[in-house]
């Protein structure tokens, strides 16, 4: 029976060790929260890195061990060396930030290509050996680019797709990157790339014409007689998760009568835009005295990637601010930034979504972020505002939305105060237009979209001439 084969950095559970125990937990992050429910209800194997083994005794490894091949995942183990070169140096301090258009976090001497290239030669050789005539193999995001040219080159018969879950940048920002052509060859592997929006899959066709000088014909290139086809697959969530019914947690949190929640949740990424929030967040204080002690502001960040200097320097730098912000706006009794860096469950999560009266995305670029539309799903009641950046890749579904510019923290903050300040008719009619495209076009409808599109491929047929 054909299997379908997921490929992607992170494995949808991350194995940790406490007290010499391993603990198997869900993965934090758009990608595995997202694909999780897609791929339980699909036959297939999860291949990935399964978090640092390498601190488990023989027992507790074997136990780890034996828990991923009952989710149907399997581990690639990488070493320190690769994933500090690999995952930190050049993932997550090169790529994350030029697709993301943060040139000034690249680091004068962007280390870790030799080894980017290695980790993904070594991902080919574990799919290929997992691989049989007939699977389908889904390669997902930035960390593995150079994966579907490998997997050609090994199977050359197989059918390959590739989603990539950041923005593709303006060609312009793309061709900084010192390796671009090999980038886009790696990617070109593949019979059907995804992005989350059509201007992204626009500026991949014009790194493409500019860089390779392969012409698409509407949504399809001709690459050495064989046919890649790229389009836009916007990314939905599992909303049968959002929409349930959840027992109230021992942590509830309930706002006081006429308070005022604001909500953001992210994982703590300079990407995510959470300073210029809490900034605009003060901004609406210093203007609005008749607020004060009646807003709140609750700040959900989930740790990411804290060995990377940027991280670490942005953290310092978020927690700074809620210490200056608090210092100069609390009363006796009162604190307006109540912030919290961990991650928490998704029941508790949902819970926090249906208190809040405004949820805050204000990312200053995301790929698509599924938070905004987690928001969305889980408001059965109706009601609630949500305040999107027009960087993120859903901006272009939720148009309902109050959207604003990131960068403009006047304009977030009259943005949030028009939320605070929004007629109860004007919040439901908003609130109705995003649930419907959110309920509507969920996961698993992205992923049947995906696959039938990849399924349509005709494999090996000749391409069209390039005019
Ligand atoms: P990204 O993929 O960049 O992290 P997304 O918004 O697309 O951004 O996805 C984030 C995912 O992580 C969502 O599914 C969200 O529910 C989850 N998440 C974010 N913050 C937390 C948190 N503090 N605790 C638990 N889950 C979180
Ligand atoms: C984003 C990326 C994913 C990544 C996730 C969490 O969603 O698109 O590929 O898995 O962040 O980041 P991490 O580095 O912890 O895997």
């Amino acid at each position: 029976m054909s299997r379908l084969l997921v490929v992607s950095n992170r494995l949808p559970v991350t194995v940790s060790a406490a007290q010499g125990e391993a603990i198997v937990t869900p993965s934090m992050g758009g990608l595995s929260t997202g694909l999780r429910g897609p791929f339980e209800r699909s036959q297939g194997l999860w291949i990935g890195w399964p978090g640092d083994l390498s601190k488990l005794g023989d027992a507790a490894r074997a136990s780890a061990l034996k828990e991923l091949q009952a989710l149907r995942t399997l581990p690639v183990e990488l070493t320190a060396d690769e994933l500090r070169q690999y995952y930190e140096e050049f993932a997550n301090g090169v790529l994350w930030p030029v697709f993301h258009y943060l040139l000034d976090r690249i680091p004068v001497h962007s280390g870790g290509w030799e080894m980017y290239r290695r980790v993904n030669a070594k991902f080919a050789a574990a799919v290929a050996a997992q691989y049989r005539p007939g699977d389908t193999i889904w390669v997902h995001d930035y960390q593995l680019l150079l994966l579907p040219g490998m997997l050609r080159e090994l199977l050359p018969d197989a059918r390959i797709g590739f989603f990539l879950h950041i923005p593709f940048p303006a060609s312009e920002v793309f061709r900084m990157l010192p390796w671009r052509e090999d980038v886009l060859r790696g990617m070109l592997g593949a019979d059907l790339i995804g992005f989350h929006t059509p201007s992204y899959a626009r500026n991949f066709a014009s790194a493409v014409v500019r860089l390779l000088g392969h012409e698409p014909v509407v949504d399809e290139l001709n690459v050495a007689g064989r046919k890649v086809r790229f389009r836009a697959f916007p990314m939905g969530i599992d909303t049968e998760t959002f929409t349930a019914e959840v027992e109230p947690s021992d942590e509830s949190f309930r706002p006081r009568p006429g308070e005022h929640l604001l909500l953001g949740v992210d994982r703590l990424d300079y990407t995510k835009g959470i300073r210029r929030r809490l900034s605009a967040v003060e901004r609406v204080l210093q203007r609005r005295p008749d607020l004060r002690g009646k807003l709140r502001m609750l700040q959900i960040a989930v740790p990411s990637r804290e060995k990377v200097t940027a991280y670490q320097d942005y953290r310092r730098r978020v927690e700074e601010m809620v210490g200056a912000i608090n210092g100069r706006c609390s009363s006796l009794t009162d604190a307006p930034i109540h912030y919290m860096y961990r991650g928490f469950p998704q029941e508790q999560l949902i819970e926090l979504y249906r208190a809040a009266s405004v949820m805050l995305v204000t990312p200053t670029r995301d790929g698509m972020n599924l938070v905004a539309k987690e928001f969305a799903a889980a408001r059965t009641d109706g009601d609630g505002v949500l305040v999107l950046s027009e960087f993120a890749g859903a901006a272009e579904e939720m148009p309902e939305a109050l959207q604003v510019n990131p960068f403009d923290v006047d304009g977030m903050a009259q943005a949030i105060e028009q939320a605070i300040d929004m007629a109860e008719g004007e919040r439901r009619s908003r609130m109705a237009g995003l649930r419907a495209r959110v309920l509507r076009f969920d996961v698993h409808k992205w992923t049947e979209d995906f696959l039938a599109a990849l399924t349509d491929v005709e494999l090996g047929a000749p391409a069209l001439p390039t005019p």
